[in-house]
């Protein structure tokens, strides 16, 4: 069962009320009329021209002309699949003795819960009709329909991101997307805005590790890690927090594709990825995915040498170990593209008790930034009515109208208070399930600024150079040669191989360099060589 039980409907039951399948039954307008010819517009005589009053072509050419919405403004390309989450019976949560000490979040306790969920893979920088097979990040994000209310981990298959404050997320995405003038290439590799962006920015060199690494090429969805990425904190009963970082495990482990399988495969399936995941779930398969948990006490926050809020950094698992708490099982394949894919909407800010936030600069903006491009993508605050984002609990409020609202709200009064109203919907208090945020004392002056915590960009990356073996390492070397041998201007290659790699890993620098024309530095640390600048930007014939 896909949906798995929660009390009331389940999420299945809930999607089955909408459902509708047309075949075989009589052909009628949306407005429910019999229609008795669909090939054929009325005309005025038999050669003669259309007539306006033809309401069933009018009605067709309209819906169609109207079908399109907005892509996604990042992650547009993605497939999605429904399952759901079980926590497991006994975890091991070290000085822990159960997870209600860490977390009140129910659905996260009982075994014999299972609670439906929707999980949308993507990609981030194609378009929606654009290949699977890209080196690109990819998107794992999980709407998990718990029966109290909906929680979106929105993350990632890779554990850091490109940059530390969301103010800095526009210039990401327009120096990744394609180029304004002419909008080539689509795809998220081999053009200079990105390396240009790059070069000047230090605390991306801990990601690119991972994008030029295999992980940015995963074999399958269901063989792929996913990461929440940022700090976040659990709370428990008693309104005691710690902080948490969340990671999927695939059951069947981490796979990825060599840079040469993955240029074919685009030419011949660029629909690989998204065919893989539902033929696998049509021949009775079921991917899976360990959903693990590392915890670090409020107190014990300071003991690392990098920021817990920093989300350029991982907390290594060799300090603090990740626990299995539950898994996640995808069973059923979507009814329609469309409907479920496309229209799901994930929000970072779904949260549920037992679940709250941290002042990660990031996750701050990403606060903001979800609703804000759905009221774009629905045109319409309503988007949350539409049975893909329906939570399988009950909504009561006094929000109402808006474009293609659902509800039918009744009653006089949507106002509170109200001496109208003789049954306008009540705050539920903390200890009956209502949400209240973690009272985390705040204490400071408002400033624009980058903590000093932030600053250090390259130990962790070296700790992932190091932790690769020498055929990894070559894909690394040969995977920047590609990406960086294909931006024209010889400056952003040298800043790249001096700025960043050379402060990673004075070998991994040298062996970069040396294949895309540029002077190997001699020794870690060195400034990038004076030389002859007359052409600065290379032609088509000198990429590699
Ligand atoms: C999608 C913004 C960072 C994971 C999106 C979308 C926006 C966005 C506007 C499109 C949403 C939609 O149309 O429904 C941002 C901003 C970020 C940020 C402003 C930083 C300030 C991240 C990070 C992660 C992430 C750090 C991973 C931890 C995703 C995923 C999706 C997405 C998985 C696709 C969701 C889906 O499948 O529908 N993001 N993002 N984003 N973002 Fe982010």
């Amino acid at each position: 069962d896909a949906g798995g039980e929660v009390d009331g409907e389940s999420k299945q039951d809930q999607l089955e009320e909408v459902r509708e399948n047309p075949e075989g039954e009589q052909l009628t307008s949306d407005h429910g009329v019999k229609i008795t010819d669909t090939d054929n517009s009325l005309k005025a005589s038999e050669r003669g021209p259309t007539i306006m009053e033809d309401f069933h072509f009018r009605e067709k050419m309209t819906q169609f002309d109207h079908e399109s919405i907005p892509e996604r403004v990042v992650h547009a390309r993605g497939t999605g699949a429904h399952g759901y989450y079980q926590p497991y019976e006994d975890p091991d949560l070290g000085e822990y003795d159960d997870i209600s000490e860490l977390t009140k979040a129910s659905f996260l306790q009982d075994s014999d819960r299972k609670t439906p969920v929707f999980t949308r893979f993507s990609t981030v920088v194609g378009s929606r009709g654009s290949a699977d097979t890209v080196r690109d990040v990819r998107g794992f994000a999980t709407k998990f329909y718990t029966e109290e209310g909906n929680w979106d981990l929105v993350g990632n298959n890779m554990p850091v991101f490109f940059i530390q404050d969301a103010m800095e997320f526009p210039d990401l995405v327009h120096a990744i997307k394609s180029e304004p003038d002419d909008a080539i290439p689509q795809a998220a590799s081999a053009h200079d805005t990105f390396w240009d962006f790059a070069s000047l920015k230090p605390e991306i060199t801990h990601m690119l590790m991972w994008l030029l690494s295999g992980r940015a090429l995963p074999r399958s969805f269901r063989m792929m890690q996913g990461f929440g990425v940022h700090t976040f904190r659990f709370v428990n009963e008693d309104g005691e927090s710690v902080f948490v970082k969340f990671h999927w495990e695939p059951k069947l482990g981490t796979n990825q594709l060599v840079w040469d399988e993955t240029q074919k495969i685009a030419g011949k399936n660029p629909d690989f990825n998204r065919e893989g995941l539902y033929e696998v779930i049509d021949e009775g398969y079921e991917p899976e995915w360990e959903l693990g948990v590392q915890i670090v006490e409020e107190d014990e926050a300071d003991q690392f040498d990098f920021d817990l809020l920093d989300p350029t950094k991982i907390i290594p698992e060799t300090e603090v170990p990740v626990r299995p708490i539950g898994k996640m099982v995808l069973n059923e394949r979507p009814d329609n593209f469309f409907a479920e894919v496309e229209q799901v909407a994930f929000h970072p800010g779904n949260v549920v008790p037992g679940i709250d936030f941290t002042n990660d600069p990031l996750l701050q903006g990403r606060l903001f930034s979800y609703q804000d491009t759905q009221l774009n993508r629905f045109n319409s605050a309503n988007w949350d009515e539409i049975p893909i984002n329906r939570p399988v609990t009950e909504r009561h409020n006094n929000q109402r109208a808006g474009f293609m609202r659902q509800e039918i709200n009744t009653g006089k009064a949507s106002y509170k208070p109200n001496s109208i109203g003789d049954d306008y919907p009540e705050e539920v208090p903390e200890e009956e399930g209502g949400y209240e945020h973690f009272a985390e004392k705040i204490d400071g002056r408002k400033i624009r600024n980058r903590s000093e915590s932030f600053e250090e960009h390259f130990s962790q990356a070296r700790l992932f150079w190091n932790s690769m073996t020498e055929t990894e390492k070559q894909n690394i070397v040969e995977a920047a040669h590609f990406e960086l041998g294909k931006v024209d201007r010889m400056e952003i290659r040298e800043r790249t191989v001096y700025d960043l790699f050379n402060n990673v890993d004075h070998e991994f620098a040298t062996r970069v360099a040396e294949g895309i024309g540029v002077e190997p530095p001699e020794e870690p640390g060195d400034e990038i060589p004076d030389h002859d600048d007359e052409d600065p930007s290379l032609s088509m014939l000198n990429r590699t």
